[in-house]
């Protein structure tokens, strides 16, 4: 990868405007091709698109069809027509390789990436002009494409296809060819519009954001279960104004329900489990391991690596808004949140002594015996079990 100044980066573009980052990766090599993604469009579990316009006439005035075949898709042949793009979400999960395309914006945190999208379009193809709720970095794989991008705005937006959502049109502010591993960075709310000048792959690195409703949906999920689901009560109350008033400091101490159960570690790891949460299927191994078999292939050296596009989280504990809150309302201070990790939407509980085991795990290492100095605990090994009978995790065949 070229030199590339991430600092410069999050405080002059991240969320703010887009840019085009010339040779971002260097001799960039596609890890994946057409024929692949044709295979895993093939697939009934995997996510894909065949989008294709087909002009009306020999006339290049813009004027055509707009067709729409969701995946699995079987014949290509019915279905490629006119200019054509080929979309596959989540290929991070499925092809080991994609991973070093992800790689460099790793400085980005795991529970702000979604997936690698990975497109295929032949000559004059694209999606049409349109906007995205999230940040992408889109890297040029082999071919060459013309992007164009605009300022945030109110446009008309338009349903060329019912499942296909448009914009009427943009004044670019960016019109660049981009040539294998150029990076184009598209903030939220910024349209775009691609047109491949030859047949050309383009990988998606796409992040995403919670909404507060999202948020609240975790709350309400954790206090279903919580015995922090505390009723509100007024012993001692003064008399109202008018039996209609709510009394502002009714409301306030409403509110402050609601604080105290956001405050608590109940949601803190509620939200850690959403935030982990990545839609993966379980992939259990054909024979379940033992937490016994794990330990002694960990101690003849057997390798642990993580399945393809699994990305763990876990947290340092308490943040300046929760040690303030805690002041403020004199609760004691959150303790257990720093002894878990999270995997798509579960935690793991783990022992101190086996933290350095732990964030290696959690940062994706390979996991070997002579690793660390000290070995990790039974209770580590035995967690490792769960995630790789869950299908998590694997154990590396020499
Ligand atoms: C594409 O890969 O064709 C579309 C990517 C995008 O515009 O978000
Ligand atoms: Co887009």
């Amino acid at each position: 990868m070229k030199e590339f100044d991430v600092e410069q980066f999050l405080s002059h573009y991240w969320q703010q405007k887009p840019v085009v980052l010339r040779g971002f990766f260097e001799d960039f090599k596609d890890p994946i091709d057409e024929h692949d993604l044709a295979g895993l469009a093939q697939e009934e579990e995997i996510d894909s698109r065949l989008l294709s316009f087909v002009s009306s006439d020999s006339v290049a005035d813009g004027t055509g069809e707009w067709k729409v075949h969701q995946g699995p898709i079987h014949d290509f042949e019915a279905v490629c027509e006119g200019a054509w793009t080929l979309l596959v979400q989540s290929v991070d999960r499925y092809v080991h390789d994609v991973a070093d395309v992800i790689e460099p914006f790793r400085f980005l945190p795991n529970w702000r990436l979604d997936d690698l999208m990975v497109s295929f379009a032949t000559k004059n193809a694209g999606v049409g002009a349109h906007i995205d709720q999230y940040d992408v970095f889109l890297v040029q794989g082999k071919g060459q494409r013309r992007w164009r991008v605009g300022e945030p705005g109110q446009y008309k937006e338009v349903f060329p296809h019912p499942k296909l959502r448009q914009i009427e049109g943009f004044d670019p502010i960016i019109d660049e060819v981009l040539n294998p591993g150029d990076v184009l960075y598209i903030p939220p709310g910024w349209p775009h519009d691609g047109r491949a000048l030859e047949d050309c792959l383009t990988y998606s690195v796409g992040f995403r954001a919670p909404e507060t409703a999202q948020l609240a949906d975790s709350l309400s999920l954790m206090l279903e279960t919580s015995d922090i689901n505390l009723r509100f009560t007024d012993a001692g109350r003064r008399l109202s104004t008018s039996s209609a008033m709510v009394e502002p400091n009714d409301i306030s101490t409403l509110k402050q329900q609601l604080i105290a159960a956001i405050n608590s570690d109940d949601f803190t790891h509620a939200l850690l489990e959403s935030l982990s949460e990545q839609g993966l299927p379980e992939y259990p191994p054909e024979h379940l391991y033992t937490d016994k078999q794990i330990a002694v292939g960990f101690e003849e050296g057997i390798e642990f690596a993580p399945a393809p596009g699994v990305r763990a989280l876990i947290t340092s504990g308490k943040d300046k808004a929760t040690d303030e809150a805690t002041e403020e309302t004199g609760q004691t201070a959150s303790s257990l949140i720093d002894s878990y990790f999270y995997v798509n939407g579960e935690r793991f509980s783990f022992n101190r002594e086996d933290e350095a085991w732990v964030q290696l795990l959690v940062n994706n290492e390979l996991l070997y015996v002579n690793l660390l100095p000290d070995p990790p605990s039974f209770a580590f090994l035995a967690t490792l079990t769960t995630l790789i009978n869950k299908g998590y995790w694997e154990w590396i065949e020499a």
